[in-house]
């Protein structure tokens, strides 16, 4: 079989983690730096996302496949347009991830999964939108960490420890791995 020759063009980052694990913050910060180089890079983040394209979709483990399938598809079709599709979502089933990483590389495109690994103690010590609190008391269920469950990437491309490297440090190691 022939062997792909990747470019820059038709990739998708794939950042998975639990809320407040940095993600987002990665996301956008990663975007700017890909731009500067002249690359066109997109973020498709599941806050967001879940505003608009999944608003029909709740946070069960049904509402999450088709959360994660649907911006799999988007992702693939982005990545085949030219664009670095930097994917945010907490993404917590091993299975979803696999289903995504299956979509996109069938595609023709590359897959980079990053696990954005901050210590659930420390997600619910930062807390920017006081959902650990709301899920703690209760008034939030199945909640990412506290009663839903995040599986931890085992052959994830790249590890990054937002409680010890700096967002810089975190870019630069993506980039030096996947954009050089
Ligand atoms: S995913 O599990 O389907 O990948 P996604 O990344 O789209 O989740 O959305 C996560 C965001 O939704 C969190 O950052 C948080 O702001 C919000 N959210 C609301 N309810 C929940 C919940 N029960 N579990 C996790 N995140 C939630």
């Amino acid at each position: 079989m022939q062997q792909t020759q990747w470019s820059n063009n038709g990739s998708v980052i794939w950042l998975t983690g639990l809320s407040a694990s940095g993600k987002s913050t990665l996301a956008h910060a990663l975007q700017r730096i890909l731009s500067q180089r002249k690359m066109h890079a997109y973020v498709l983040d599941g806050d967001n996302i879940r505003c608009g394209l999944s608003s029909d979709l709740d946070f069960s483990p049904e509402g999450r496949v088709e959360n994660i399938r649907r911006v799999s598809e988007m992702a693939a079709l982005m990545a085949d347009a030219g664009v670095i599709t930097i994917v945010a979502l907490i993404s917590p089933y091993r299975i979803d991830r696999g289903r995504a990483r299956k979509i996109i590389t069938d595609s023709g495109s590359r897959f980079i999964e990053i696990y954005v690994n901050a210590p659930l103690s420390v997600c619910e010590e930062r807390d920017p939108k006081n959902l650990y609190k709301k899920a703690r008391a209760g008034e939030i269920q199945q909640f990412t960490g506290i009663d839903a469950p995040y599986e931890e990437p085992e052959n994830c491309e790249l590890i990054l420890h937002t409680n010890i490297e700096t967002i810089e440090e975190s870019i630069s190691r993506i980039i030096a791995g996947y954009f050089p």
